[in-house]
Protein backbone atom coordinates (compact mmCIF):
# COMPACT_ATOMS: atom_id res chain seq x y z
CA UNK A 1 0.00 0.00 0.00
CA UNK A 2 1.42 3.44 -0.93
CA UNK A 3 1.82 5.49 2.14
CA UNK A 4 1.27 9.24 2.54
CA UNK A 5 4.16 10.92 3.96
CA UNK A 6 1.87 13.09 6.43
CA UNK A 7 -1.90 12.19 8.28
CA UNK A 8 -4.31 14.52 9.52
CA UNK A 9 -5.10 13.64 13.28
CA UNK A 10 -6.76 15.36 16.23
CA UNK A 11 -4.40 16.45 19.37
CA UNK A 12 -5.05 17.53 22.91
CA UNK A 13 -3.24 20.82 22.99
CA UNK A 14 -3.05 21.44 26.80
CA UNK A 15 -5.58 19.72 29.14
CA UNK A 16 -8.89 21.27 29.19
CA UNK A 17 -12.38 21.45 27.72
CA UNK A 18 -13.34 19.92 24.28
CA UNK A 19 -12.03 23.03 22.47
CA UNK A 20 -8.60 21.67 23.22
CA UNK A 21 -8.99 19.05 20.88
CA UNK A 22 -7.51 20.46 17.58
CA UNK A 23 -6.84 19.17 14.27
CA UNK A 24 -3.10 18.93 12.74
CA UNK A 25 -1.05 16.79 10.61
CA UNK A 26 1.75 14.66 11.72
CA UNK A 27 3.88 12.14 10.61
CA UNK A 28 2.89 8.80 10.37
CA UNK A 29 3.45 6.70 13.54
CA UNK A 30 5.95 4.32 14.11
CA UNK A 31 5.60 0.61 14.36
CA UNK A 32 7.83 -2.07 15.74
CA UNK A 33 8.57 -5.67 14.57
CA UNK A 34 5.32 -6.89 16.59
CA UNK A 35 2.88 -4.23 15.52
CA UNK A 36 1.18 -3.57 12.36
CA UNK A 37 0.14 0.49 10.66
CA UNK A 38 -3.70 0.29 10.32
CA UNK A 39 -5.07 2.94 7.99
CA UNK A 40 -8.10 4.38 9.91
CA UNK A 41 -11.65 4.00 9.05
CA UNK A 42 -12.98 4.99 12.49
CA UNK A 43 -12.17 5.46 16.02
CA UNK A 44 -14.30 4.67 18.99
CA UNK A 45 -14.96 7.92 21.82
CA UNK A 46 -14.49 6.77 25.08
CA UNK A 47 -15.17 8.35 28.33
CA UNK A 48 -11.35 7.59 29.25
CA UNK A 49 -10.57 9.97 26.16
CA UNK A 50 -12.59 12.67 27.99
CA UNK A 51 -10.56 11.70 31.01
CA UNK A 52 -7.25 11.97 28.56
CA UNK A 53 -8.32 15.43 27.16
CA UNK A 54 -8.81 16.72 31.42
CA UNK A 55 -5.17 16.36 32.09
CA UNK A 56 -6.55 13.66 34.53
CA UNK A 57 -5.58 10.07 32.41
CA UNK A 58 -2.20 10.21 30.77
CA UNK A 59 -1.10 7.62 28.57
CA UNK A 60 1.45 5.20 29.85
CA UNK A 61 4.98 4.52 28.57
CA UNK A 62 5.58 4.24 25.03
CA UNK A 63 1.77 4.78 24.32
CA UNK A 64 1.05 7.98 21.69
CA UNK A 65 -0.02 11.09 22.88
CA UNK A 66 -3.31 11.31 20.46
CA UNK A 67 -6.38 10.52 22.61
CA UNK A 68 -7.65 6.99 20.83
CA UNK A 69 -8.27 3.72 22.15
CA UNK A 70 -10.34 2.14 19.29
CA UNK A 71 -10.11 1.68 15.97
CA UNK A 72 -11.13 -0.28 12.54
CA UNK A 73 -9.83 -0.44 9.30
CA UNK A 74 -7.45 -2.12 6.90
CA UNK A 75 -3.68 -3.08 7.44
CA UNK A 76 -1.79 -0.65 5.41
CA UNK A 77 1.82 -2.39 6.78
CA UNK A 78 3.36 -4.68 9.11
CA UNK A 79 5.49 -5.58 11.35
CA UNK A 80 8.81 -7.32 10.49
CA UNK A 81 7.69 -10.12 12.86
CA UNK A 82 3.75 -10.40 12.04
CA UNK A 83 2.74 -13.62 10.45
CA UNK A 84 -0.88 -13.56 11.78
CA UNK A 85 -1.66 -10.26 9.02
CA UNK A 86 -1.28 -9.15 5.90
CA UNK A 87 -1.28 -5.67 4.20
CA UNK A 88 -5.32 -5.04 3.03
CA UNK A 89 -6.61 -7.10 6.26
CA UNK A 90 -9.64 -5.72 7.29
CA UNK A 91 -9.10 -5.18 11.34
CA UNK A 92 -11.07 -3.79 14.21
CA UNK A 93 -8.10 -3.19 17.30
CA UNK A 94 -7.57 -2.01 20.79
CA UNK A 95 -4.76 0.80 21.39
CA UNK A 96 -3.38 2.26 24.05
CA UNK A 97 -3.45 5.73 22.20
CA UNK A 98 -3.30 7.52 18.48
CA UNK A 99 -6.88 6.48 16.90
CA UNK A 100 -8.00 9.89 16.53
CA UNK A 101 -6.04 10.04 13.19
CA UNK A 102 -5.71 8.28 10.01
CA UNK A 103 -3.32 6.38 10.86
CA UNK A 104 -2.52 4.18 13.88
CA UNK A 105 0.31 1.68 15.21
CA UNK A 106 -1.50 -1.24 16.82
CA UNK A 107 0.25 -4.28 18.49
CA UNK A 108 -0.77 -7.31 16.43
CA UNK A 109 -1.97 -8.84 18.89
CA UNK A 110 -5.01 -6.85 19.90
CA UNK A 111 -6.20 -6.51 16.01
CA UNK A 112 -9.07 -8.60 15.75
CA UNK A 113 -11.26 -9.76 12.14
CA UNK A 114 -14.43 -7.85 11.87
CA UNK A 115 -17.05 -9.88 12.58
CA UNK A 116 -18.97 -11.15 9.36
CA UNK A 117 -22.02 -9.06 8.46
CA UNK A 118 -20.79 -5.73 10.20
CA UNK A 119 -19.39 -3.00 8.16
CA UNK A 120 -15.76 -1.51 9.02
CA UNK A 121 -17.12 1.72 10.52
CA UNK A 122 -19.34 0.06 13.10
CA UNK A 123 -16.62 -2.24 14.14
CA UNK A 124 -14.45 0.62 15.82
CA UNK A 125 -17.63 0.29 18.17
CA UNK A 126 -16.29 -3.23 19.23
CA UNK A 127 -13.00 -3.36 20.97
CA UNK A 128 -12.99 -0.90 24.06
CA UNK A 129 -16.00 -1.53 25.71
CA UNK A 130 -16.33 -5.69 25.05
CA UNK A 131 -12.64 -6.29 26.35
CA UNK A 132 -13.37 -4.27 29.54
CA UNK A 133 -16.72 -6.22 29.45
CA UNK A 134 -15.10 -8.92 28.98
CA UNK A 135 -11.94 -8.55 31.38
CA UNK A 136 -14.46 -7.79 34.19
CA UNK A 137 -17.73 -9.16 33.70
CA UNK A 138 -16.81 -12.57 32.26
CA UNK A 139 -13.43 -13.16 33.42
CA UNK A 140 -12.58 -11.64 36.65
CA UNK A 141 -16.54 -11.66 38.13
CA UNK A 142 -17.17 -15.10 36.58
CA UNK A 143 -21.07 -14.48 35.53
CA UNK A 144 -22.69 -17.65 34.24
CA UNK A 145 -25.28 -18.61 32.50
CA UNK A 146 -28.64 -18.53 34.74
CA UNK A 147 -27.43 -15.57 37.03
CA UNK A 148 -28.38 -12.27 37.24
CA UNK A 149 -25.82 -9.09 35.96
CA UNK A 150 -26.82 -5.59 37.12
CA UNK A 151 -25.61 -2.35 35.33
CA UNK A 152 -25.43 0.78 36.33
CA UNK A 153 -24.85 3.66 33.67
CA UNK A 154 -27.16 1.54 31.11
CA UNK A 155 -26.82 3.58 27.88
CA UNK A 156 -23.03 4.21 28.20
CA UNK A 157 -21.23 2.43 25.43
CA UNK A 158 -19.96 -0.05 28.18
CA UNK A 159 -23.19 -0.35 29.58
CA UNK A 160 -24.83 -0.95 26.04
CA UNK A 161 -22.04 -3.70 25.21
CA UNK A 162 -23.03 -5.18 28.85
CA UNK A 163 -26.54 -5.81 28.42
CA UNK A 164 -26.02 -7.48 24.50
CA UNK A 165 -22.96 -10.15 26.21
CA UNK A 166 -24.80 -11.08 28.67
CA UNK A 167 -28.36 -11.96 27.42
CA UNK A 168 -26.56 -13.70 24.96
CA UNK A 169 -24.23 -15.56 27.79
CA UNK A 170 -27.68 -16.24 28.66
CA UNK A 171 -28.23 -14.00 32.54
CA UNK A 172 -30.68 -12.10 33.47
CA UNK A 173 -29.89 -8.07 33.10
CA UNK A 174 -30.97 -5.39 35.53
CA UNK A 175 -29.49 -1.91 34.43
CA UNK A 176 -30.14 1.92 36.31
CA UNK A 177 -30.14 4.83 33.67
CA UNK A 178 -30.96 8.54 33.97
CA UNK A 179 -34.22 8.79 32.48
CA UNK A 180 -37.01 6.93 31.12
CA UNK A 181 -36.06 7.31 27.73
CA UNK A 182 -32.65 5.43 28.42
CA UNK A 183 -34.29 3.09 30.16
CA UNK A 184 -36.75 1.96 27.23
CA UNK A 185 -33.09 1.94 25.18
CA UNK A 186 -32.14 -0.44 27.45
CA UNK A 187 -35.02 -2.55 27.33
CA UNK A 188 -34.97 -2.39 23.53
CA UNK A 189 -31.57 -3.99 23.74
CA UNK A 190 -32.59 -6.50 25.75
CA UNK A 191 -32.42 -5.31 29.35
CA UNK A 192 -35.04 -7.33 31.32
CA UNK A 193 -35.42 -4.91 33.97
CA UNK A 194 -34.40 -1.05 33.60
CA UNK A 195 -34.43 1.22 36.74
CA UNK A 196 -34.95 5.14 36.37
CA UNK A 197 -32.33 5.46 39.11
CA UNK A 198 -33.61 9.60 39.05
CA UNK A 199 -37.16 8.81 40.02
CA UNK A 200 -36.81 5.12 41.61
CA UNK A 201 -34.64 3.18 44.51
CA UNK A 202 -32.91 0.20 42.64
CA UNK A 203 -31.88 -1.20 46.19
CA UNK A 204 -35.61 -1.74 47.11
CA UNK A 205 -36.55 -2.76 43.51
CA UNK A 206 -33.47 -5.63 43.53
CA UNK A 207 -33.80 -7.08 46.90
CA UNK A 208 -37.56 -7.23 46.49
CA UNK A 209 -37.32 -9.52 43.56
CA UNK A 210 -38.38 -12.84 43.83
CA UNK A 211 -34.32 -13.66 43.69
CA UNK A 212 -33.70 -10.93 46.35
CA UNK A 213 -30.74 -9.48 44.57
CA UNK A 214 -28.20 -9.91 41.65
CA UNK A 215 -25.25 -11.89 41.14
CA UNK A 216 -22.38 -9.31 39.65
CA UNK A 217 -22.54 -5.73 39.49
CA UNK A 218 -20.19 -3.86 36.89
CA UNK A 219 -20.45 -0.71 38.42
CA UNK A 220 -18.86 2.96 36.73
CA UNK A 221 -20.43 5.26 38.98
CA UNK A 222 -18.89 3.98 42.99
CA UNK A 223 -19.62 6.58 45.58
CA UNK A 224 -23.04 6.39 47.37
CA UNK A 225 -23.85 3.37 45.00
CA UNK A 226 -20.95 1.45 46.77
CA UNK A 227 -22.89 0.73 49.92
CA UNK A 228 -25.52 0.30 48.13
CA UNK A 229 -24.33 -1.97 45.58
CA UNK A 230 -23.57 -4.44 48.71
CA UNK A 231 -26.94 -4.15 49.79
CA UNK A 232 -28.18 -5.72 46.29
CA UNK A 233 -25.54 -8.75 45.61
CA UNK A 234 -26.99 -12.04 46.76
CA UNK A 235 -24.74 -14.25 48.29
CA UNK A 236 -21.36 -15.20 46.67
CA UNK A 237 -22.08 -12.01 44.42
CA UNK A 238 -19.07 -10.40 42.38
CA UNK A 239 -18.56 -6.45 42.24
CA UNK A 240 -16.66 -5.11 39.42
CA UNK A 241 -15.77 -1.22 39.63
CA UNK A 242 -14.34 0.11 36.03
CA UNK A 243 -14.69 3.56 37.23
CA UNK A 244 -15.89 6.02 40.06
CA UNK A 245 -17.82 8.64 38.48
CA UNK A 246 -19.57 9.42 41.01
CA UNK A 247 -16.65 9.73 43.56
CA UNK A 248 -13.74 6.91 44.91
CA UNK A 249 -14.63 7.54 48.72
CA UNK A 250 -17.21 6.27 50.78
CA UNK A 251 -18.08 5.03 54.39
CA UNK A 252 -18.64 1.39 54.18
CA UNK A 253 -20.54 -1.23 56.71
CA UNK A 254 -18.38 -3.87 55.01
CA UNK A 255 -20.37 -6.76 57.33
CA UNK A 256 -22.58 -7.64 54.29
CA UNK A 257 -18.98 -8.80 52.55
CA UNK A 258 -18.47 -11.05 55.16
CA UNK A 259 -21.79 -12.58 55.85
CA UNK A 260 -22.58 -13.10 51.84
CA UNK A 261 -18.97 -14.17 51.42
CA UNK A 262 -18.94 -11.14 48.53
CA UNK A 263 -15.85 -10.34 46.08
CA UNK A 264 -15.09 -6.68 44.77
CA UNK A 265 -12.53 -5.82 42.43
CA UNK A 266 -11.39 -3.39 40.11
CA UNK A 267 -9.33 -2.64 36.91
CA UNK A 268 -8.50 -0.11 34.10
CA UNK A 269 -7.87 -1.63 31.03
CA UNK A 270 -5.24 0.66 28.96
CA UNK A 271 -2.66 -0.59 31.79
CA UNK A 272 -2.90 -4.32 31.59
CA UNK A 273 -0.01 -6.05 30.61
CA UNK A 274 0.25 -6.94 26.35
CA UNK A 275 -0.04 -10.67 27.19
CA UNK A 276 -3.73 -10.04 29.21
CA UNK A 277 -5.05 -8.28 25.95
CA UNK A 278 -3.61 -10.68 23.78
CA UNK A 279 -5.59 -13.48 26.03
CA UNK A 280 -8.95 -11.25 26.34
CA UNK A 281 -8.92 -10.52 22.08
CA UNK A 282 -8.44 -14.69 21.84
CA UNK A 283 -11.04 -14.99 24.14
CA UNK A 284 -13.78 -12.40 22.53
CA UNK A 285 -12.94 -13.60 18.70
CA UNK A 286 -13.63 -17.18 20.14
CA UNK A 287 -17.08 -16.53 21.76
CA UNK A 288 -18.51 -12.36 21.33
CA UNK A 289 -17.80 -11.93 17.42
CA UNK A 290 -19.84 -15.75 16.75
CA UNK A 291 -22.92 -13.61 19.41
CA UNK A 292 -22.42 -10.75 16.67
CA UNK A 293 -22.10 -13.26 13.65
CA UNK A 294 -25.50 -14.64 14.65
CA UNK A 295 -27.33 -11.25 15.58
CA UNK A 296 -26.98 -11.52 19.09
CA UNK A 297 -25.19 -8.70 19.64
CA UNK A 298 -24.94 -5.85 17.65
CA UNK A 299 -23.15 -2.57 18.55
CA UNK A 300 -25.51 0.49 20.06
CA UNK A 301 -24.72 3.59 17.57
CA UNK A 302 -25.46 6.44 18.93
CA UNK A 303 -23.80 8.54 15.84
CA UNK A 304 -21.39 8.68 13.81
CA UNK A 305 -18.95 12.07 12.95
CA UNK A 306 -16.08 13.10 10.94
CA UNK A 307 -13.08 13.29 12.69
CA UNK A 308 -13.07 16.99 12.35
CA UNK A 309 -15.67 16.99 14.75
CA UNK A 310 -14.08 15.39 17.59
CA UNK A 311 -14.70 18.40 19.97
CA UNK A 312 -18.32 17.98 19.78
CA UNK A 313 -18.03 14.45 20.26
CA UNK A 314 -16.89 15.20 23.72
CA UNK A 315 -19.25 17.94 24.36
CA UNK A 316 -22.19 15.20 23.15
CA UNK A 317 -20.53 12.56 26.09
CA UNK A 318 -19.92 14.87 28.62
CA UNK A 319 -23.27 16.28 28.26
CA UNK A 320 -24.63 12.28 28.50
CA UNK A 321 -27.18 12.45 26.59
CA UNK A 322 -25.88 9.66 23.99
CA UNK A 323 -27.11 6.08 23.91
CA UNK A 324 -24.39 3.89 23.23
CA UNK A 325 -21.35 4.65 21.20
CA UNK A 326 -19.89 8.05 19.27
CA UNK A 327 -17.76 7.72 16.49
CA UNK A 328 -15.71 9.37 14.39
CA UNK A 329 -15.20 8.49 10.65
CA UNK A 330 -11.83 9.22 8.99
CA UNK A 331 -13.53 8.68 5.55
CA UNK A 332 -15.50 11.95 5.52
CA UNK A 333 -12.62 14.38 6.96
N1 LIG B 1 -11.65 0.45 33.92
C1 LIG B 1 -11.63 0.25 32.63
O1 LIG B 1 -10.90 -0.59 32.11
C2 LIG B 1 -12.53 1.08 31.76
C3 LIG B 1 -12.54 0.90 30.36
C4 LIG B 1 -13.43 1.66 29.59
C5 LIG B 1 -14.28 2.58 30.23
N2 LIG B 1 -14.21 2.73 31.58
C6 LIG B 1 -15.10 3.67 32.27
O2 LIG B 1 -16.42 3.19 32.12
C7 LIG B 1 -17.31 4.30 32.11
C8 LIG B 1 -18.19 4.21 30.90
O3 LIG B 1 -17.41 4.49 29.76
P1 LIG B 1 -18.16 4.84 28.40
O4 LIG B 1 -17.11 5.23 27.42
O5 LIG B 1 -19.10 3.74 28.09
O6 LIG B 1 -18.94 6.15 28.89
P2 LIG B 1 -20.22 6.90 28.42
O7 LIG B 1 -20.79 6.26 27.18
O8 LIG B 1 -19.90 8.33 28.38
O9 LIG B 1 -21.28 6.65 29.59
C9 LIG B 1 -21.16 7.10 30.90
C10 LIG B 1 -22.57 7.11 31.49
O10 LIG B 1 -22.46 7.06 32.90
C11 LIG B 1 -23.68 7.54 33.42
N3 LIG B 1 -23.38 8.21 34.70
C12 LIG B 1 -23.80 7.78 35.89
N4 LIG B 1 -23.35 8.57 36.85
C13 LIG B 1 -22.62 9.53 36.27
C14 LIG B 1 -21.90 10.64 36.76
N5 LIG B 1 -21.83 10.91 38.06
N6 LIG B 1 -21.25 11.40 35.86
C15 LIG B 1 -21.29 11.12 34.53
N7 LIG B 1 -21.98 10.08 34.02
C16 LIG B 1 -22.64 9.29 34.90
C17 LIG B 1 -24.29 8.47 32.37
O11 LIG B 1 -25.58 7.98 32.06
P3 LIG B 1 -26.90 8.36 32.93
O12 LIG B 1 -27.57 9.48 32.22
O13 LIG B 1 -27.69 7.11 32.88
O14 LIG B 1 -26.44 8.72 34.30
C18 LIG B 1 -23.36 8.35 31.19
O15 LIG B 1 -24.06 8.21 29.98
C19 LIG B 1 -16.45 5.56 32.12
O16 LIG B 1 -16.41 6.08 33.42
C20 LIG B 1 -15.10 5.07 31.68
O17 LIG B 1 -14.04 5.87 32.18
C21 LIG B 1 -13.37 2.00 32.34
Amino acid sequence: MNLPPSMRCVEITKPGGPDVLVETTRPLPDYNRDQVLIKVSAAGVNRPDVLQRLGQYPPPDGASDLPGLEVSGIIAAVGEDVDAWKVGDHICSLLTGGGYAEYAASDAVTCMPIPAGLNVIDAAALPETVFTVWHNVFDRSQLQPGESLLVHGGTSGIGTTAIQMAKAHGCEVVVTAGSDEKCQACLDLGADIAINYRDQDFVSIIRDRPKKGVDVILDMVGGEYIAKNLKCLRPDGRLAFIAFLGGSKAEIDFMPLMLKRLTISGSTLRSRPLSVKESIAKSVTETVWPWIEKGQFRPKIDRILSLTKASEAHQIMESSSHIGKILLNMETI
